[in-house]
């Protein structure tokens, strides 16, 4: 019965429209500045998100601010009952979430759902972790000319204070509440500004964080970037950024930034698969990691390098592999669906152009229609070819033929990029060869580029990103120290 009343509401107020409103000191600010979201695939209106002001801004400031001692000092028992309410939550709303998630951001819908479970396990994570934090001691006799226990040190993990979180419109569940949920449990109060893309489904979670936390804990934000962006950034309460995003924006961070940020950008990962790979086990990896959510992962597979003794059989089973995708509206079990905008779309074409134009043989005819982009390989003959070096963010794979894994390591490692490769091979003195060679933050021997699991450490080098991401990295590196001297 229960169910039913909730199913009826959901629909009820889908039909009437999702308003994301603004979340300051816990309350929901609307305004009629407001941009209209369309679905990706059919353009139809969805909903709205409020233009937040700057006004409306350093009001955020100032809830996170005032609530931030207060709620630093919560016990973190305390914190883990709320966060595993959070999770419950996002659990037992995950087909409602799932579905607006989908037609937001063209998410296949079985993708949208495993993203909201990802995400409550996360929290869930998150705040078992939280329960293991512990402060450290020192004593300080082992420099020279200090006695036995007359120094002490202890060290305490306290919070940075307020930590303004952006995040993307590929995961606006999943990579903003791997912000939220390490920044709340250090102690951090948030301003959380979202992708205007995936605005809806990240209103959602963060009304469902508001829910549970206390007055002000969490402050919600939407609006374009170029409209607030930089004010968010350069403002004079922020303590901390942590940022997902493209790697310009973050670049732009790093420029104007007064305060520490975490910054995960793009990638351009490279899967290497070797003459003593299993061949079947990297095709289906090379496909999974190229094209699941249309090619729009930063860890998507974004170039495969093949070595010369297995290049052809390697390249007809892909073909045979990627032809069988399913490509159509992302509410239909689809591998393939629409880019996220007609720019990005025209991109990736621009990149196909370029690809011809430099010899590029295709995998079959490219088909293109709007912002839907069909599955394609393209074997690449000359190195200068754009597509073997920008990130394309689509589905489309260029392809490679290698001599010597030298060779590979050394066209992978050219990259402005480091975010993940992959070595595909059977010989492990290989597999560590390869690994300790690329210079990305992850290597992954014989599967797909991945940032999960969530509690796995998550970094880039280059153009990449800066610090490492992850629960326990994301924790800590969202605390500082503070140290307690005990002179005896
Ligand atoms: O594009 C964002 C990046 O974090 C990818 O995550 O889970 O697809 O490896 P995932």
């Amino acid at each position: 019965m229960c169910k039913l009343i909730r199913y009826i509401l959901v629909n009820l107020k889908f039909n009437v429209m999702l308003k994301a409103k603004l979340i300051i000191n816990s309350e929901l600010i609307d305004s009629d500045k407001t941009t209209q979201v369309l679905s990706i695939s059919n353009d139809t209106e969805l909903g709205s998100y409020v233009n937040a002001s700057k006004e409306q801004v350093d009001k955020a400031f100032e809830s996170a601010r005032s609530s931030q001692k207060e709620w630093g000092n919560i016990e973190i028992y305390k914190k883990v009952d709320m966060f595993n309410k959070v999770a419950d939550e996002l659990l037992d709303r995950k087909e409602d979430i799932a579905k607006i998630l989908s037609e937001e951001i063209a998410k296949p819908i079985k993708d949208s759902i495993s993203e909201v479970e990802r995400t409550a396990l996360l929290i869930k994570t998150t705040a078992e972790y939280a329960k293991t934090l512990r402060s450290e001691s020192i004593d300080g006799d082992s420099e020279r000319g200090y006695r036995k226990n007359q120094k002490l040190g202890i060290t305490r993990k306290i919070p940075v204070g307020i930590v303004l979180c952006i995040s993307p419109f590929n995961y606006p569940i999943n990579l903003s509440a791997s912000k939220l949920a390490p920044a709340l449990i250090g102690g951090n109060t948030v301003v959380f500004k979202s992708s205007s893309q995936g605005a809806l489904s990240a209103f959602l979670l963060a009304e469902i964080f508001n829910k549970y936390l206390p007055r002000g804990v969490l402050n919600f934000i939407t609006g374009s970037g170029s409209e607030i962006g930089d004010y968010l950034i350069t403002h004079k309460e922020v303590d901390m950024i942590n940022f997902t995003g493209s790697t310009s924006v973050g670049e732009h961070i790093r420029q104007i930034s007064r305060v520490p940020y975490l910054l995960e950008l793009g990638g351009k990962d490279f899967g290497i698969v070797s003459n003593k790979a299993n061949i079947d086990k990297a095709v289906s990896e090379v496909v999974k990691g190229a094209f699941s959510y249309s090619g729009q992962r930063c860890t998507a597979i974004k170039t495969v390098l093949v070595q010369e003794g297995i290049y052809d059989t390697f390249y007809s089973k892909l073909k045979e592999s990627v032809m069988k995708l399913k490509v159509g509206f992302p509410n239909n079990d689809v591998n393939v669906s629409f880019l996220i905008n007609q720019k990005a779309a025209d991109y990736v074409n621009s990149l196909i152009d370029d690809a011809f134009s430099k010899g590029s043989t295709p995998s079959w005819e490219r088909k293109h229609e709007g912002k839907m982009i069909y599955p394609l390989i393209l074997e690449v003959k000359d190195l200068n070819t754009r597509i073997m070096y920008e990130e394309q963010f689509g589905p489309v794979l260029p392809i490679y033929k290698f001599n010597t894994l030298e060779e590979a390591i050394e066209i992978a490692n050219k990259s402005k990029f480091g975010l993940q490769g992959d070595i595909f091979t059977d010989d492990i003195n290989e597999a560590f060869k390869v690994a300790n060679s690329l210079n990305t933050g992850t290597v992954q021997i014989n599967a797909k580029s991945d940032r999960g699991p969530d509690n796995f450490p998550f970094t880039g080098t280059k153009d990449s990103g800066t610090g490492t991401q992850g629960i326990k990295e994301s924790i800590l590196n969202m605390m500082k120290d503070k140290l307690i001297v005990v002179n005896l």
